[in-house]
């Protein structure tokens, strides 16, 4: 592109005048290159200088259907054309954002019918978070207002779901609101080595249970949790924590709400986290890939016991967005909901998923620095250990994950360092040919990592 004289248009200059970005260290980006993508076709990013990315994040967990998908700039461009905006405040509606909202009741568990729309996982999570303490004060025990999340959790950027979310950092800044604690994350590789998987699934749950008896059932609106924590290194459950924490949050009548804001729609091989796991919640808050990230948008689940009494005893929930139903957003959305069944993309995430496990573990499962593989459907992590026998982490934690974010941009792929966890999610079309090329990519970041680090591997 050509300024106002005729010469290039410099992105990198303006970006660093001008911009400044979500999660940066703006010092640090600012003696560096931002990288300028410009375009996109199904699981591969172009850059500015001529890369072509294979994006093993699809975008930020997102991109489930995949990039160019001419069908959703289609539903768009119509219902722009048609009505592009009214809000849904003023006793009126729109078309769209009722098909979904309808679609949405059908594809949720059982029993969780109504939804509420917004824009972002944070809006979402906010949604949930208000809701729940307004289900309380309805019911007359306004003293139910504690939530319970956990370490490592993430909620959203909101002061609202950073402050639900487990992350030290945000908590620092600005996320600390008063009611939120949280407990232990059911993370084995971590924190369980020294019981079996299925005991530690048990152990952390009961954490919760302490919890909930030291500050007391009737102080507490909700337990909140990702599935599988996302953000926080894609940390698995064992297949014995949420029957546990389901059982726990029914016996202390404590709401519990499923944050699906990643895996809603197939990223774990079933249509919601929920399914994979057996969680039963009172609410799901969903986002990302219901549009794929094509535009914003997030939807909340709620379940007849909360959707009950919000409809017919609370009187006016004094919440809301501008943008909340907003019809060109809801017809992307349908548009990416047809391609996700039409294509078959939730099942397609739970074998390409073992795919791309199988292919990991052949091709790094023996690697000194490889300490763990894990995943389910399409997403998943690598630990980078500093004793893969004893579990060891490197010392100064996140370098080694940093170094290696570095090397997979360098072999162009993106894979995101959360501490020394290299995580991934591709989009869910993600072909043979490019699950191979992923993890090639892969294991040459990891070697490349591996000479850097070696002085601190131990023999
Ligand atoms: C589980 C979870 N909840 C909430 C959010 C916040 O979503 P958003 O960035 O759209 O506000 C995220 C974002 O990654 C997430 O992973």
């Amino acid at each position: 592109m050509l300024d106002e004289i005729g010469g290039a248009v410099d992105w990198q200059a303006l970006d660093a005048a001008h911009h400044l970005h979500p999660f940066t260290d703006h010092k640090s980006l600012h003696e560096g290159k931002v990288r300028v993508i410009t375009g996109a076709e199904g699981v591969f990013l172009r850059d500015g200088d001529g890369h072509r990315i294979l994006d093993g994040m699809a975008g930020l967990w997102c991109v489930a259907v995949g990039y160019g998908r001419r069908e959703l700039v289609d539903a768009a461009s119509r219902q722009m054309t048609v009505l592009p905006y009214y809000n849904t405040f003023f006793k009126t509606t729109n078309e769209p954002a009722v098909a979904l909202a309808t679609r949405l009741a059908g594809l949720a568990p059982a029993g969780l019918e109504h939804v509420f729309f917004a824009c972002s996982g944070s809006e979402a999570v906010d949604t949930a978070l208000r809701m729940a303490r307004v289900y309380w004060q309805t019911v007359g025990r306004p003293e139910k207002k504690i939530v319970i999340g956990r370490e490592y959790g993430y909620h959203g950027s909101t002061t609202l779901g950073a402050s639900a979310g487990g992350m030290v950092d945000m908590h620092r800044q600005a996320g600390d609101m008063p009611n939120f604690v949280q407990v232990l994350p059911p993370y084995w590789y971590g924190y369980g080595s020294q019981m079996s998987e299925a005991e530690f699934g048990v152990y952390a749950a009961r954490q919760l249970e302490d919890k909930i008896k030291a500050l007391g059932a009737d102080n507490i609106a909700a337990f909140i949790g990702e599935p599988l924590q996302g953000a926080g290194g894609v940390i698995i459950p064992p297949e014995t924590y949420w029957p546990e924490v389901n059982r726990i949050c029914r016996e202390n009548d404590i709401l519990l709400i499923a944050d699906e804001v990643i895996c809603g729609f197939g990223r774990t091989g079933r249509m919601f986290g929920s399914e994979t796991f057996g969680i039963e919640p009172d609410m799901i808050t969903t986002a990302k890939a219901l549009t794929s990230g094509y535009i914003p948008l997030s939807a909340l689940l709620v379940g007849d016991r909360v959707a009950k009494v919000l409809i017919n005893e609370t009187g006016e929930f004094y919440h809301g967005f501008t943008y909340s139903g907003h019809p060109v957003a809801c017809a992307v959305a349908l548009a990416n909901l047809d391609i996700i069944e039409r294509e078959g993309l939730v099942d397609r995430a739970a074998s390409m998923g073992r795919v791309l496990r199988e292919r990991l573990r052949a091709a790094l499962g023996e690697h000194p620095i490889v300490g763990e593989i894990r995943g389910v459907g399409l997403i998943g992590a690598i630990e980078l250990v500093a004793d893969k026998r004893t579990r060891r982490f490197f010392q100064n934690r996140g370098r080694t994950g940093m170094i290696c974010r570095d090397y997979c941009f360098e072999n162009e792929l993106i894979m995101r360092a959360v501490r020394d966890t290299m995580v991934f999610s591709p989009p869910l079309t993600i072909s043979h040919e490019e699950i191979d090329l992923l993890v090639a990519r892969a294991a040459r970041a990891i070697d490349q990592t591996y000479a850097r680090v070696k002085h601190l591997v131990a023999a």
